[in-house]
């Protein structure tokens, strides 16, 4: 069974990301894949800002075959956070496979973060996937508790989930060395 590990990319109160990331998280499990929710914010919160390399991140995207960022856009580019947990490994994330998630309160979904956190997982070794969801008026579009509101999502789950396993499938014997 595949691992997926969904990163939670917003910090604040009230975040409308974690209601996205809880839909996210139970769609790819009913898709096959075990998943794990991870938190930026639990991640952060003891981990010295002196220090690079975040031992327990590490740890988690080990033992990821492929993961999911769900990143708000804020100032029209994703959080530091996001930025933080992500170079908090390296080698971990060789040629595993990286789908995006965006979400804002307006209507352009987060396109604006994902798009700049496209050129940053290129540069971690990660493969990102093509098709990504974006969710527009986040908080009419999915509960807190992960159900989903705006069901037009619905379709375009499926089509995003299969192919970030279908990349986690293909790319598990790739090899270059
Ligand atoms: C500092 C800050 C900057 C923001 N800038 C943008 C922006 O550039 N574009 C946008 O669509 N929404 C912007 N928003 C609104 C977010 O899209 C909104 O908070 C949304 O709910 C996603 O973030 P959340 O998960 O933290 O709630 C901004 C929010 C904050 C806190």
């Amino acid at each position: 069974m595949p691992h997926i590990v969904v990163l939670l990319g917003s910090t604040r109160h009230g975040r409308a990301s974690e209601g996205v990331a809880r839909y996210i998280t139970a769609q790819l499990q009913i898709l096959g894949a075990s998943v794990t929710l991870v938190d930026a914010l639990e991640i952060l919160k003891n981990h010295p800002l002196t220090e690079t390399d975040i031992p327990a991140w590490m740890e988690i995207a080990s033992r990821a075959d492929g993961f999911v960022v769900v990143s708000p856009e804020y100032n029209h580019g994703y959080p530091g956070a996001v930025k933080m947990v992500l170079d908090g490994a390296y080698d971990e994330y060789e040629k595993k496979p990286v789908g995006f998630v965006g979400v804002s309160s307006g209507p352009f979904g987060g396109i604006r973060a994902i798009e700049q956190l496209r050129q940053v997982c290129v540069e971690l070794g990660l493969v990102a996937v093509h098709e990504q969801m974006l969710f527009g008026f986040a908080k009419k579009a999915v509960a807190p508790d992960g159900t989903l509101l705006e069901l037009t999502h619905q379709p375009r789950m499926e089509i995003f989930g299969k192919a970030l396993l279908n990349w986690v499938e293909r790319l598990t014997n790739y090899k270059i060395n």
